[in-house]
């Protein structure tokens, strides 16, 4: 069978390389939810991740709509990472759109615009059709080509089932798929009446013994019983973002390629909804909603906090996961305070699910891990001394120094990674502790430098043993 006719634009344009989550595959649970320790490039962080995977039960029912999920935590305990997790354990059929808090500050569209758009490209909408389809094995096949080379080709077609047999003529456009495919008699196909589209499913088995040498990738599929017309039910999935661009007069459905889809209109948006709303009442549609996920959610300001607010009550509304490593800190585009720079009373209707920092164990597993993914071969040692540092610096640095060392190792004509190439590696690059050690030590040599650095700092935690105090005195009370 043709693949090509198979693959959608989505896959054309995903290029497999090695990013900083392309080890995660899902979130590694067993069928009662419970986190296995190492599974699916996951480790650890159990209760975040069975967490994790109630959400994405609840999303798959798709009962419920509107529901706001906030992953905190300190930075690299894999918040970004469950987010991938859920998505692959979603699989394609399930929208997920991943955007960053600061992906809406853009001058083409307003912010709420550009949160309306992300909350409408994760709902999908699962839109049945039915359509006739001619299906049977070529019996003898027959393209006329004009003379002159040029021109509209005309042909005939005889077509049978086991139980009849037809012939068709063909227009220009099917014979131009017929010989893209390259149909030849004993080829079992089918031909979408609608579309004109040819597809081969294999070659009949009647004809096996016709040639000696046959490829391997040779299907043999039986002759198709019955009537040769039949109808087929087909799905299609598109997203509510996709037919707002389509039916947005301003913009044609290229706009779709392009991403220059600008403002959509709220009466297009008003329109489509009560349309969706029918077709789901005649049978014709089925609404999907999936997950909306906004990492780096303390980029969002008061207002778009303020939309979301609103926008979750829709009974149209997907499942919004943020992710935020911050504490409490100043609501952006305001003067006040707030855990995690979220207004309360969205706090109010999330719940939120913590990622703790790793064990030296779990860091030495994922390291591990990453080493496989990124093909590295590394000595035990080696691995040892790398976790070390990961706990002392940072996981993120850790992980980065694999690339590196691996292609010092490569220098030497190393078969694994050595404990000299990660010491060689540690004395290249510096964590950012080294480097502000020495910034601060060097700071007289540098052209500008600002010491009220240390001074917010002390400011922040002065601001925070004040809460925690007036937190106290409240419980005292
Ligand atoms: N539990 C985990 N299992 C496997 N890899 C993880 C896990 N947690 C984090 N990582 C990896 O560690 C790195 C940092 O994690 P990340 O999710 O980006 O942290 P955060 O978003 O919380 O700051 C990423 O490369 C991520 O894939
Ligand atoms: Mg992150």
């Amino acid at each position: 069978m043709a693949d090509t006719d198979k693959i959608e634009i989505r896959d054309v344009t995903r290029i497999e390389r090695i990013g900083a989550h392309s080890h995660i595959r899902g979130l590694g649970l067993d069928d009662v939810l419970e986190a296995r320790t190492v599974s699916q490039g996951m480790v650890g962080q159990k209760e975040a991740r069975r967490a994790a995977g109630i959400v994405v039960q609840m999303v798959r029912e798709g009962k419920i709509a509107g529901r706001c999920i906030l992953l905190a935590g300190e930075p690299s305990t894999g918040k970004t990472a469950i987010a991938v997790g859920m998505a692959q354990a979603l699989g394609n059929e399930t929208p997920f759109t991943s955007m960053s808090g600061s992906e809406i500050y853009s001058l083409e569209m307003n912010k709420t615009e550009a949160l309306s758009q992300a909350l409408r490209k994760s709902i999908g909408l699962r839109i049945k059709e039915e359509t006739e389809i001619i299906e049977g094995e070529v019996v003898e096949i027959q393209i006329d080509r004009p003379a002159t080379g040029t021109g509209q080709k005309v042909g005939k077609v005889t077509m049978k089932t086991t139980d009849m047999e037809t012939n068709y003529d063909l227009g220009n456009k099917i014979i131009e798929c017929f010989i893209k495919e390259k149909i030849q008699a004993g080829d079992i196909i089918t031909i979408d009446k609608a579309s004109g589209k040819v597809s081969k499913l294999g070659r009949s088995f009647t004809r096996a013994r016709d040639y000696d040498a046959t490829g391997t990738q040779t299907r043999f599929v039986q002759c198709p019983e019955g009537e040769l017309q039949k109808r087929k039910e087909v799905v299609h999935t598109v997203s509510l973002h996709e037919i707002d661009v389509i039916n947005s007069r301003t913009h044609g459905f290229l706009a779709l390629f392009s991403g220059d889809t600008g403002e959509i209109k709220q009466e297009v948006r008003d329109q489509i909804n009560s349309k969706v709303i029918e077709w789901r009442e005649e049978g014709k549609a089925e609404i999907n909603p999936g997950v909306l996920f906004i990492d780096e959610c303390h980029m969002l300001d008061i207002e778009c906090f303020s939309f979301l607010n609103r926008a979750l009550e829709s009974d149209m509304a997907p499942v919004v996961v943020m992710a935020t490593n911050r504490g409490i800190t100043k609501i952006r585009g305001t003067h006040y305070r707030s855990p995690h720079g979220i207004p309360i009373d969205l706090l109010d209707r999330m719940i939120i699910i913590r990622t703790v920092p790793y064990t030296e164990k779990e860091i030495k597993e994922i390291l591990k891990i990453r080493c496989e993914e990124e093909d590295c071969q590394i000595h035990s040692d080696a691995l040892m001394v790398l976790g070390r540092i990961a706990t002392e610096t940072s996981l993120r640095y850790a992980i980065q120094s694999i690339t590196t060392a691996s292609l010092v190792s490569k220098r030497r004509k190393a078969a694994e990674i050595m404990v000299e190439d990660i010491r060689k590696v540690y004395s290249l690059f510096l964590d950012e502790k080294r480097s502000s050690k020495i910034l601060k030590e060097y700071q007289d040599e540098y052209l500008f430098y600002d010491d009220s650095l240390p001074k917010v700092e002390a400011e922040n935690q002065q601001q925070q043993q004040q809460q925690q105090a007036q937190a106290m005195e409240v419980e005292g009370n």
